[in-house]
């Protein structure tokens, strides 16, 4: 395949704090929502946590050096809040600046440039004993945890994601308890994405005054969402929609929520909300995995609405995640004809899990993960041509690690961790396939 893009198109990869530092009692770090979550039985199907992860705490010479060796030029990766702030707000841990401060400094000796997500998933425990998302003075926590890191590094780094995904943590984590905190219902869900929403958009508007030439943007999923066979109409695919896109983009960039889901959201809004929230960002991030078919169901779904089952004939990766670079393009053009071409997109996250393994040679030969990617990246370039205003696409994800509610057999990384030999780490033919697309 040739790399037809344009020349300062932003190839990079991506991976989070919780999935792959590990050394979660170490340096004074507090625990997060996610390292609760997975204490408590039966949250994660192979009964694992993130307590050593991919030990990448204590390997950041290794894993830059084996970014760089595969010519990566930008780096995405999360800052653990409860690191830095192991209260919340208050006393800032000097051990937690200083690990992202190293890391910073080795990726920029590196020609390697950081791009910092401020929150992936990892919410101090103590704040969400407080009422985490669902207390609107988060707004005020995240603020002050935002400038502890941007003062810390913000002189070397210029590119920022304010939250990773706020769809998941509202839909899975708040209204169907299938990921941290576990909460459940329609109000912990409207009030944490309400609550997600205003911070995106005060914390770009704070951020940007302090340095209107940081590169600040926020990552959303990306999903189409059509009904599965089972359904009469097109409901609980309208309400899929709202809860993966509409429900975030149309704040964003129309000022309002969906027609279909405003009133239910009024108990939460104030006055002025809505004008706060719906921003130029410099580039909205999207992460694209999966279409996720959407079936009527009144007692375990939010809004009548649950996860349907997808036609069986659709080629899928091992964790049965459909592939389907068509439906990829269609969400990106779509996006486009709803929401237009002004603020430019970032692909922050695109990648397959498969159950990777090294052969007897102990090389790890994903061709499978190759193809995918291909054919992803084709639909990119194909929407790119069609108008779509997209600047740059990361890799889900640099090493494979541990992937949330689902543990450790999904690999999604270009490079293999072996966790019974000590994270040993092996690249797999995707790392070279992909270091030789990406070379200028
Ligand atoms: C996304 C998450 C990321 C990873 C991938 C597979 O939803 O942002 O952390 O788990 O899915």
């Amino acid at each position: 395949m040739n790399n037809n893009f344009p020349k300062d198109f932003i190839w990079g990869t991506s991976t989070a704090a919780y999935q792959i530092e590990g050394a979660v009692n170490e340096d004074g770090r507090s625990k997060s929502v996610w390292d609760v979550f997975c204490e408590q039985d039966g949250n994660i199907i192979d009964g694992s946590s993130g307590i050593v992860a991919c030990d990448h705490y204590h390997r950041v010479d290794e894993d830059v050096a084996l970014l760089k060796n595969a010519g990566i030029k930008n780096y995405r990766f999360s800052i653990s809040w409860p690191r830095i702030l192991p209260n919340g707000i208050g006393k800032v841990n000097p051990k937690g600046i200083k690990f992202y401060s190293n890391l910073v400094d080795k990726l920029l000796e590196n020609n390697i440039t950081p791009w910092i997500t401020l929150y992936h998933w990892d919410l101090p425990q103590c704040l969400q004993q407080k009422g985490g998302w669902c207390n609107r003075e988060i707004l005020d926590w995240f603020s002050e945890y935002a400038h502890v890191v941007t003062d810390a590094l913000g002189y070397r780094v210029n590119n920022w994601i304010i939250l990773n995904e706020p769809s998941v943590v509202s839909f899975l984590g708040h209204g169907l308890g299938f990921h941290a905190p576990g909460l459940k219902g329609e109000d912990n869900y409207l009030a944490s994405v309400h609550h997600q929403n205003l911070v995106i958009g005060r914390m770009y508007r704070e951020l940007k005054a302090k340095n209107a030439n940081w590169n600040i943007g926020s990552s959303y999923t990306l999903l189409d969402n059509p009904a599965d066979a089972s359904c009469k109409d097109n409901r609980a695919s309208a309400y899929m929609d709202c809860f993966w896109n509409r429900n975030f983009f149309d704040p964003l960039m129309k000022g309002e929520y969906p027609s279909i889901m405003q009133d239910a959201f009024k108990p939460w809004v104030q006055d002025g909300d809505m004008e706060l929230i719906k921003t130029d960002l410099d580039f909205v991030g999207v992460q694209h995995y999966n279409s996720i078919y959407a079936k009527d169901d009144f007692e375990k779904g939010l809004f009548g609405t649950f996860f349907g089952e997808k036609p069986k004939d659709i080629p899928t990766t091992d964790i049965g995640w459909g592939i389907m670079p068509q439906d990829f393009y269609h969400c990106l053009s779509d996006f486009n004809q709803r929401y237009g071409d002004k603020i430019p997109l970032v692909i922050t996250e695109n990648g397959c899990a498969y159950y990777d393994k090294p052969d007897d040679n102990g090389k790890v030969d994903d061709a499978r993960r190759i193809s995918f990617l291909e054919s992803y990246i084709s639909a990119v370039s194909d929407a790119i041509n069609d108008g779509v205003n997209i600047k740059g696409y990361f890799v889900w994800s640099f090493m494979d690690n541990f992937e949330w509610s689902e543990g450790y057999a999904p690999r999604f990384g270009l490079v293999y961790v072996d966790y019974d030999n000590d994270c040993k780490r092996t690249p797999k033919s995707s790392y070279y396939w992909y270091r030789d697309f990406i070379k200028v």
